[in-house]
């Protein structure tokens, strides 16, 4: 079974003469303990479509599927909770705390979770 599902995603920023299509109707799905390697030059929609996997942005047509919840049709705070539960990041301007261990980052997760 796949845990995460792009169903027809479309992103589009911006509206008019300076409307740009990120991603045109992407269907992906993965499954648990793969390792996925999404490759292209800069500009073709790698962040775009990671930060839609990973529910920090919505698609602006289609669905997202993580583990059968819809992304889009959670509330806000029911996102918030599947973000800090089922997905790690680490972007190119990564958020980690420089003094501490891996380890520790985990930890300290743990710990705000509460
Ligand atoms: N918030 C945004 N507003 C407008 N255009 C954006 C935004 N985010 C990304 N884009 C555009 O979408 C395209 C894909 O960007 P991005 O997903 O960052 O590509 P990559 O990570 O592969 O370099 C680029 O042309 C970028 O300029
Ligand atoms: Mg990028």
């Amino acid at each position: 079974m796949s845990n995460l599902i792009f169903d027809s995603v479309t992103k589009i920023f911006g509206e008019g003469g300076s409307k740009y299509v990120a991603l045109e109707n992407i269907n992906f799905e993965a499954e648990s303990g793969q390792l996925i390697l999404v490759v292209g030059p800069s500009g073709s929609g790698k962040t775009t479509f990671l930060t839609i996997a990973g529910g920090l942005q919505t698609p602006t047509n289609g669905d997202v599927k993580i583990n059968d919840s819809t992304i889009n049709s959670l509330s806000k705070k029911q996102q918030t909770k599947l973000r800090l539960e089922k997905i790690g990041f680490v972007l190119q301007s990564y958020n980690l705390v420089p003094f501490l261990t891996v380890e520790e980052q985990f930890k300290f997760v743990d710990k705000l979770k509460k």
